[in-house]
């Protein structure tokens, strides 16, 4: 399977009637097994690229290709669960087939046991986005699209789940797309690092890992922070 993105451009229109524009000419592509992670400071359009691509807003220039039996699992920049039900009930319907074995046990990994009844209002934010990453890996996605999904987690629990994350994308050939704040998750997660400029976003830089990602020992992890630290500021 292939994602293929080619966006040209995108402008809201303020309530005052003006236009801004958020996305320039954005092309990318990923493939089934691949991890491409968006990086670029807060405003310049990420989110909004997520929503183009999941073809949650058609009102852009440029096209998107997905497979059409793409299974998609997704996490919101806030978690966006449904209030009235339990965190269950929020998992089982969107994915209605699943396992109770591959329920506990997804409940199990995301440390939900105790909170399977609880209710959205219920939970902290970081308990709402395990809800949310628990919902989008039970659809067995093949794309999987996460925007900051370990955002607000501390760094014990967030360093589990991006192992999580890893192990899922090994498991299956599912396309992901990854949007944080996070040099650290860049490049433990990434296959491709797409630098994004400030708005409108267009790819200012876009930075491959050539180390399979079971292979990023702590010094292949420090090497590359360093190498990319240099590219970076050789760019600037
Ligand atoms: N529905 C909308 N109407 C008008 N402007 C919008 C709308 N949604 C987003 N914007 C504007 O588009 C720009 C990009 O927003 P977006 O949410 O995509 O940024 P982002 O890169 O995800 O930022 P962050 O890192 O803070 O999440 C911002 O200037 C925002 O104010
Ligand atoms: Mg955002």
């Amino acid at each position: 399977m292939r994602l293929e993105v080619e966006i040209s451009g995108k402008t809201f229109r303020s309530v005052a009637g003006e236009t801004h524009e958020v996305l320039a000419p954005v092309n990318f592509s990923l493939q089934s097994g691949e991890v491409g992670v968006l990086i670029g400071p807060s405003g310049c359009g990420k989110s909004t690229m997520l929503r183009i691509i999941l073809g949650l807003d058609r009102d852009f220039h440029g096209t998107i290709a997905r497979p059409p039996e793409a299974r998609i699992g997704m996490v919101f920049q806030e978690p966006r669960l449904l209030p009235w039900r339990s965190v269950e009930q929020n998992v089982r319907l969107a994915a209605p087939g699943i396992s109770e074995t591959k329920l506990s046990e997804l409940f199990r990994i995301l440390e939900l046991d105790a909170h399977r009844g609880h209710f959205p209002g219920e939970l902290s934010l970081g308990l709402a986005r395990r809800v949310a990453l628990a919902r989008a890996f039970a659809v067995e996605p093949d794309l999987l699209v996460l925007d900051e999904p370990l955002a607000s987690l501390d760094d014990a629990l967030a360093g589990r789940l991006r192992g999580e994350i890893a192990t899922l994308v090994a498991s299956r050939p599912v396309m992901t797309l990854l949007v944080t704040h996070s040099l650290d998750d860049a490049i433990r997660l990434g296959d491709r690092l797409f630098f994004l400029s400030p708005r409108p976003a267009r790819i200012v830089q876009e930075v491959p890992i050539a180390i399979p990602r079971a292979e990023r020992s702590e010094a292949a992890l420090s090497r590359i922070r360093t190498e990319l630290g240099a590219l970076l500021l050789e760019s600037k």
